[in-house]
Formats: structure tokens, C-alpha cells, sequence
């Protein structure tokens, strides 16, 4: 049977410009190329962990306007359920203009309109999908008190959760310890932990109950887990880098898919690191997200 993955979370449309470098305050550079995608950390990870074979729930908000109709059509296209995503009346869908220069590194910004308006209610809504998935993720491009329910809801019926502190945040303590699973790079990890030590010892901060671990992502290093009294590093693939926007969001797929299967912790990072890997080799966010077939092929190579 499909893994079951309800997704609380952010849809934007991305605006990629693509140049050579990244230009400095006051100064106008070039592009080579203008796309525009969907994105959104949120339905990022819901197109990917459904490219992966799972039974995805979205659950969010986008507007009334041209971009709320390129959501549903990428979401309708991937078998993704949006039942609990609402269309606002009063504020306009996400947008995200990036920047990615030839290194494939980006930047961001996020105007995040219909994704902060969610509700408590928008959750309650969804209470019944939530009590029946084998894990929740949700991240922080909604507004951090849905953030604590959609956790605190999950946690009530006993699912697994998994909070993406991503785009870097600091939440309350009885926030991130609802948390089973936590998945900061490195940057968010200092935010989440307001701690600037050793990977491992910011991570060992952010435990205050059996159960929790930590997965930190480290590039082109891999990631780093951390739990109370252990921690493993599980290496990266190497693959020729086009362009690192969403390679987070695949890798939380890729590990919510994995743990949902039943896979180990270590395995369950392979299984996300391949996923990212193969993300960064493409241009583009939800559409770069890699097929189950792409991935398992990715895996045998080691
Ligand atoms: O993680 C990548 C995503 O961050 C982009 O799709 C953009 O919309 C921002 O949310």
C-alpha cells in the first residue's frame, strides 16, 4: 500500500531569472533566462513525495488569481489531493522571485499573501486525513502558530511529524517538541537552536524528548542525524549541479517517503539524498522533482 503524506504547507509561483552571477545591492546583471514554475516549500515536497509513490494530502491556501489555477493544474497532474486547500477570497497566491546563478546557487525572496491567512480551522478541516497518515510535515512558510497545531494535531493521534524549519526561523521550545523529526540545514539549524557550535551539539540542543532526532542537511556533504545519544553521517551522490532550488524540499519528501515505508533512519536518508540529487541536476522546483524509477536507479549506483 501507497505511504499516506499530508503535507501543511505553502504553494508559491516561482519566478526564476537564471544569470551568470548574482548581482550586488545597486548593481543590474543580465539574465540568460526568465521561467515561471510552482513552487512553494509546501507543494514542493507534496509533487515530490507523490513522484515517489505516495498517497499525498496537501492542505493550504492559495488565492482566487491566475497562479491559484497553475497550483491546482500541477497538483491535478500529480494524483495529489486537495481537498483542504482553500481558495482566499481576500489575498493573492504566493509568488517567490529567485535568483539562480551558474554555480546552480539561489536566492530568494518569498511574498507569501494566501499561505499566511491559513487557520486553525483549515487544519480541523483536515483532522480526519491527518489521523489516518502514516507521517505530517510542515514547514515555515505558513504562519508558526499553524505551524504548533498542525504539529499539536498530528502529535493528538499519533502520527509522525516532521517539521522542515525552512526558510530559517526560531520557534518556541514546546513548538519544536512536537516535532519527531527535525530537517534544518545548517543555517536553520543556528536559527532553530539560536546555538552557533558544532553541527552535532546544536542539533543534541533541540532534543528535549525521547524519540526526537535531528537530520541536518549538509550539501554536498550529505546529512548528519543526531538523536539523544547517537548521531551517523550518510554521504551525498555526486552529480553535476544545474541548479539547487528545492533540493531541501526533495530531500524532505524523499525522507518522509522513506520513514512512511518503513525504512531505517539511515536508509531513509539515502533514499532522501538520492532524491535531492537528482533535483539539483534539473532546473526548476516542483517540476524538477525526480520519479520513484529515477531514484532506486540512483541508489544501486552505490
Ligand atoms: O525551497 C524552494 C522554494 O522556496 C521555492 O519553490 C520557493 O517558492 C520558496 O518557497
Amino acid at each position: 500500500m501507497a505511504a499516506k503524506i499530508v503535507i501543511v504547507g505553502s504553494f508559491n509561483m516561482d519566478l526564476t531569472a537564471y544569470m551568470e552571477r548574482l548581482p550586488r545591492p545597486g548593481e543590474t546583471v543580465n539574465g540568460r533566462k526568465f521561467v515561471t514554475g510552482p513552487g512553494g516549500k509546501g507543494s514542493n515536497q507534496a509533487v515530490a513525495a507523490a513522484r515517489l509513490g505516495a498517497e499525498v494530502t496537501f492542505v493550504g491556501r492559495v488565492g482566487q488569481d491566475v497562479f491559484a489555477e497553475q497550483a491546482f493544474n500541477i497538483w491535478r497532474q500529480e494524483g495529489i489531493h486537495t481537498d483542504y486547500v482553500i481558495r482566499d477570497a481576500n489575498q493573492a497566491t504566493g509568488v517567490a522571485p529567485i535568483w539562480v546563478d551558474d554555480a546552480g546557487e539561489n536566492s530568494i525572496v518569498v511574498v507569501l499573501g494566501a499561505n499566511l491567512a491559513m487557520s486553525q480551522a483549515d487544519i480541523d478541516a483536515a483532522a480526519e486525513v491527518i489521523a489516518q497518515a502514516d507521517v505530517l510535515i510542515t514547514q515555515l512558510e505558513i504562519n508558526y502558530d499553524i505551524v504548533g497545531y498542525a504539529l499539536k494535531v498530528a502529535k493528538q493521534k499519533g502520527i509522525r511529524t516532521i517539521l522542515n524549519p525552512a526558510p530559517a526561523g526560531h520557534l518556541p521550545p514546546d513548538v519544536v517538541a512536537l516535532a519527531d523529526f527535525m530537517t534544518p540545514n545548517e543555517t536553520e539549524l543556528e536559527s532553530l537552536s539560536g546555538q552557533s557550535g558544532s553541527v552535532e551539539s546544536n542539533a543534541r540542543s533541540l532534543l528535549t524528548r525521547e524519540g526526537q532526532t535531528v537530520v541536518v542537511t549538509l550539501g554536498a556533504q550529505g546529512a548528519q542525524w543526531v538523536s539523544k545519544d547517537a548521531a551517523n553521517q550518510i554521504p551525498a551522490f555526486k552529480v553535476q549541479v544545474v541548479d539547487t532550488t528545492g533540493a531541501g524540499d526533495a530531500f524532505n519528501a524523499g525522507f518522509a517517503v522513506g520513514l512512511a515505508e518503513g525504512k531505517s533512519l539511515d536508509e531513509a536518508i539515502a533514499f532522501a539524498n538520492a532524491t535531492a540529487a537528482l533535483c539539483v541536476t534539473r532546473p526548476g522546483t516542483a517540476p524538477s522533482m525526480p520519479r520513484r524509477d529515477e531514484v532506486e536507479a540512483l541508489l544501486k549506483t552505490r
